[in-house]
């Protein structure tokens, strides 16, 4: 009935197999309307951090509902939003000063992309050029696109996209050509910003790389006045085993982008944060210099509520158990698989756990093993959805340890079938 009516995201509705009909959620299981039950093993999309339903976020926002359900955040405030902003600024490190909400990981990116072109904007210099990674994947809007990896997600806007210019992921191997390269396109000084993704490459297939050789290149992006915009919205909020990756480095960025865990999965919520000096080339009495953006639920009061909630979850010791305690879990079963004959690699950093399988094709989102490794996992009560040949772990941060074993169990079963069939 319902494939009457819906279309659903990154999904090819011809060949794709019927969804699951979910109709609750607890802590880490889905409950489907034919009466199974899924370990739900990647947070869905990486949001869910604390489990679903949980109690504390869903009565906030029940509170919320009741008292304040939204109101337009232009010539009005409120209280769930100055809360949450005076949380986030004493829990983010460097020097952020000022929160701009939005609605989702892609128009946090759109914001933290316009901030950076207008703060030269404002100043009357006009430069053009943004550097990014290779690889990079920051949302599915146009300026998001413009900044990822030209592949086939974005192919058919191919000439609606603006050029940027991209770096490799930098490497012990490779760092000093890759800060070449930065320094050769700085020079031109038309460089207006300088975007990436801390530490994980998520949607490339949770591609690692060490903070050491980006801490190189933000110092050299500081010298060359380059804006240094870190997208946190998958690695934000615990992910990495501290809350932002960009704990990591020493070097930190005058912008950041979040999202996905920052309502514990409840609620769509974008964030923007940025440092005084970007706010300061805002900050007129010339009009033309206001930053012209805004949403109709900017700063929702229910996202709002469940966004306060969530962090005050977050920052418990209970929750910083339960990552170490993850954390540790997948490096003792990656150090298990490790030397499998069909792992090429297993990656790890904090509660993000990726194993690539190998396969005799190319490493991609479509190399062919995916989909029998998808319905393997469901026919085994695990619902996780690999990135082609690369199958990863994001669970929230309240699964049980036994719940982490049959995923692991899950999956190691897996690798062993999966290669006996190719
Ligand atoms: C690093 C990064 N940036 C931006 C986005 C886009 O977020 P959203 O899907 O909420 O628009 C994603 C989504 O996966 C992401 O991983």
């Amino acid at each position: 009935m319902e494939e009457h009516y819906i279309w659903h995201p990154f999904t090819q509705m011809k060949t794709a197999a019927a969804p699951l009909h979910v109709v609750k959620a607890k802590d880490c299981t889905l409950f489907t309307a034919d009466g199974r039950q899924y370990i739900d093993a990647i947070s869905s999309w990486w949001v869910n951090i604390h489990g679903h339903c949980n109690e504390a976020i869903a009565n906030a926002i029940a509170a919320q509902a009741k008292a304040l359900e939204h109101v337009i955040f232009a010539g009005i405030t409120h209280t769930p939003a100055i809360e949450l902003s005076k949380k986030l600024i004493g829990m983010l490190p460097g020097n952020f000063s000022k929160i701009f909400f939005s609605d989702d990981g892609s128009t946090s990116v759109e914001v933290a992309l316009k901030m950076a072109i207008q703060y030269w904007h404002n100043q009357g210099i006009t430069k053009t050029t943004i550097i990014a990674f290779d690889n990079a994947y920051h949302g599915d809007t146009f300026g998001a696109m413009s900044v990822a990896e030209r592949n086939a997600f974005n192919a058919a806007f191919n000439p609606f996209l603006f050029e940027v210019q991209r770096l490799p992921l930098p490497t012990k191997e490779n760092i000093s050509l890759v800060r070449n390269q930065f320094a050769s396109i700085a020079a031109g000084n038309n460089v207006a910003a300088f975007i990436f993704e801390p530490l994980v490459q998520g949607a490339a297939g949770m591609l690692m790389y060490e903070a050491e050789y980006l801490d190189e290149l933000i110092v050299l992006a500081n010298e060359h006045n380059i804006i240094c915009i870190a997208d946190e919205v998958m690695t934000g909020f615990g992910r990495t085993g501290s809350n932002f990756a960009i704990e990591y480095l020493v070097s930190k960025p005058d912008i950041i982008c979040l999202s996905k865990g920052i309502t514990g999965g409840f609620m769509p919520l974008g964030v923007t944060a940025c440092s005084q000096k970007i706010y300061d080339a805002f900050y007129a009495d010339d009009k033309m210099k206001t930053f012209f953006h805004g949403h109709s639920y900017t700063a929702n009061p229910l996202a709002c509520a469940a966004a306060n909630a969530s962090m005050d979850i977050l920052n418990s010791q209970e929750c910083k158990e339960q990552i170490a305690s993850i954390a540790a879990s997948h490096a003792s079963f990656a150090a298990s698989v490790a030397d499998h004959p069909f792992i090429k690699e297993v990656r790890q950093l904090g509660t993000i756990l990726a194993i690539e399988l190998k396969t005799g094709e190319d490493s991609s989102y479509f190399n062919t093993i995916q989909s029998s490794a998808y319905e393997y996992y469901l026919s085994n009560g695990i619902f996780l959805r690999p990135l082609g040949n690369v199958v990863y772990i994001m669970p929230p941060y309240c699964i049980t340890s036994d719940e982490l074993t049959a995923v692991y169990t899950c999956i190691r079963q897996s690798v062993d079938k999966l290669f006996n069939r190719i």
